[in-house]
């Protein structure tokens, strides 16, 4: 069997035109939603993340502002600011680049945001409403493995789910929104022996432990759906993913590719979050 590729990329451009017209609408309504990004330090994989979401609400008709602080800012400096952006009314989505400075506490962070404004899905309000099913922000990159494989109508009720890595950004939530959908999810992270017992009966893996081509052929079922989350870069620079993409896409039934997979949905996705923030949650 040689797999469908889901193509992240094209998948992500035909949802930013969907939102243009749907900016479009919001801002006839005399809304022009807003995204206000903190970046504190000068990472430069952080800035060249930051850029993107820049570039990316651009494209769709979402105002955007990046404050960039430096790296000595303390975590009462930036307090005060997220307590700032919370009271204005102008600004729709709040998100705080991760990783902060080592002296500032992320979490005390993320739970300062205003969860009506946290189009990370990162506050622990949002993770509770996205456990219990309600209407929320989902967190960015699970909300968008979700609609690759819902965009194939890919069935997930009574499917075999299976993660590896349990990461609070992915793996845990990601876990969930496939229970929400009715599958069985099984969770491996790096303390799971015998990874294969458990991969080999996975209908869907998903694979987001951050090493380069972990998982081949021989850890799959035949017809699984693979979805790589990865993205490592190699000593001679190039890109590529958590699973090995030539061997495990003659056993898959649908593979995402590294890149333009995973990663152009996850931005995709804050667009979405940001939209919703702007006219409000359904309940
Ligand atoms: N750093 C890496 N990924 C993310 C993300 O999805 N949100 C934030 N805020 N920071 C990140």
């Amino acid at each position: 069997m040689t797999a469908e590729i889901i193509n992240g990329k094209e998948l992500a451009a035909e949802l930013k035109s969907e939102m243009k017209e749907e900016v479009e609408r919001v801002r006839k309504q005399g809304i022009v939603p807003h995204l206000t990004v903190v970046l504190v330090g000068d990472d430069p994989a952080s800035k060249s993340y930051v850029n993107g979401k820049k570039k990316a609400s651009k494209e769709v008709g979402i105002s955007s502002q990046i404050i960039e602080l430096p790296t000595f800012t303390t975590e009462k400096e930036l307090l005060k600011l997220i307590n700032k952006l919370n009271l204005d009314r102008d600004v729709h989505g709040i998100l705080v680049q991760l990783p902060l400075p080592e002296h500032i506490k992320e979490q005390s962070i993320i739970e300062a945001i205003d969860p009506a404004k946290d189009v990370d899905g990162f506050h622990p309000v949002n993770i509770g409403r996205m456990m219990t099913g309600k209407d929320t922000f989902l967190s960015c990159t699970p909300y968008g493995i979700i609609t690759m494989l819902k965009s194939r109508n890919i069935q997930m009720e009574g499917k075999h789910a299976v993660i590896i890595g349990r990461s609070n950004i992915v793996g845990k939530p990601v876990g969930q929104l496939l229970l929400n959908e009715n599958a069985t999810v099984t969770y491996c992270h790096s303390k799971t022996p015998d990874l294969k017992t458990y991969t080999k009966n996975a209908d869907i893996l998903i694979v987001a432990v951050g090493k380069a081509n972990k998982i081949d052929a021989d850890y799959l079922q035949d017809g699984a759906v693979v979805i790589d989350v990865g993205i490592n870069r190699l000593a001679d620079g190039t890109l590529t993913g958590d699973v090995d993409f030539a061997s495990a896409k003659e056993r898959a039934s649908y593979i995402t590719p590294v890149p333009k997979g995973v990663g152009p949905m996850t931005i995709t996705m804050l667009l979405k979050n940001t939209i919703k923030a702007a006219i409000g949650l359904a309940d």
